[in-house]
């Protein structure tokens, strides 16, 4: 589905980190966790570029996008002016699944992958079964304002105190992770702070953990040798270079190991959302 969407605000933060609001109803209604759109940053870069939802307003008919100027396109991007029409083409990909079966999910986000973590946290806190925590982890300032949590974590350092403030208003736990020294954060990596949840647990407790999570590939790789290591199911969303995001060109294939032997497949519309064990990790 191809959308005009209007830029409604677009939001400056630190070191090339914008959040930007889109006016795109039909992509809104229909977007989940996990998926993403494909955007035509400005008509002299008509190759478009994918980039995860973070949340959807549906009855306003919005979608949030937060993003991190690195190139071209993105930087075309954040010189969009507010009122100018973005072609999105959207929602694409398999998203996350939510296992109901494993009720102490572990939310695990890494730089410009903490999107896919918001939009799952919010379907999440719909569900009163579920008892999620969430981990971010960032080498550049936060993409939001972290505050002190009020939300005791046992396990977790009583130091580290830094929280997602949506999170905290949503009643959802949340820590941060960082080799920067920021305030409150835990030094070092997302993985290693969930380490040290997961084993602070006890085996009854921890049985009941499924770990989401994206991010950059080490990150990601990372979280699936902990989720190994913990035997835990894990399901990551994978990042790749995409020129259609349709399916159509192959550009973006990962080789993992399926049911029937390892196959090739395609990021664009066979993931982003894989699960983690099941990844044949290359780098
Ligand atoms: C499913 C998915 C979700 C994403 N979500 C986000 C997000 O929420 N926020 C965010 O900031 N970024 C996200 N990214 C990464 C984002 O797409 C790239 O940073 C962006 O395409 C870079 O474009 P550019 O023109 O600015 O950079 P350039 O480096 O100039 O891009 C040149 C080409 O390389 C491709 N490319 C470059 N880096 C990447 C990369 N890391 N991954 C995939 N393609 C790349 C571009 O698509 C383009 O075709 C996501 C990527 C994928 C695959
Ligand atoms: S980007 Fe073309 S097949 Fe995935």
């Amino acid at each position: 589905l191809i959308e005009d969407a209007e830029l409604i605000s677009q939001q400056v933060l630190a070191d090339g980190q914008r959040v930007i609001h889109l006016k795109s109803p039909r992509i809104a209604a229909q977007a989940k966790a996990g998926s993403f759109v494909h955007l035509t940053c400005s008509n002299a870069h008509p190759m478009r570029r994918p980039l995860s939802i973070q949340r959807v307003d549906r009855a306003q008919g919005l979608i949030e996008v937060l993003y991190k100027i690195v190139g071209l396109g993105t930087h075309a991007l954040s010189e969009r002016k507010v009122g100018e029409t973005l072609s999105c083409m959207g929602p694409i990909g398999n998203g996350f699944s939510i296992d109901l079966t494993h009720t102490r999910p572990l939310l695990i986000g890494g730089g410009v992958g903490i999107p896919p973590m918001i939009f799952l946290s919010d379907e999440m806190k719909q569900l009163a079964s579920l008892t999620p925590f969430v981990i971010l982890g960032s080498e550049i300032p936060f993409p939001f304002n972290a505050r002190p949590s009020t939300i005791v974590v046992p396990g977790i350092p009583s130091d580290v105190i830094a929280a997602h403030p949506l999170l905290e208003d949503w009643n959802i736990p949340s820590r941060l992770t960082s080799l920067k020294g920021f305030a409150g954060c835990y030094e070092g990596y997302v993985t290693q702070l969930a380490s040290i949840w997961l084993k602070s647990l006890s085996d009854a407790e921890r049985a009941k953990v499924i770990i989401y999570s994206c991010g950059p590939t080490p990150m990601l790789k990372a979280v699936a040798q902990l989720a190994e290591a913990f035997k835990l199911p894990a399901q990551v969303s994978l990042e790749e270079f995409m020129a259609c995001a349709v399916g159509g060109c192959a550009g973006c294939v990962v080789k993992i190991n399926t049911e029937n032997g390892p196959k090739m497949q395609r990021v664009c519309v066979d993931g982003p959302v894989f699960e983690a064990s099941r990844v044949m990790w290359t780098e």
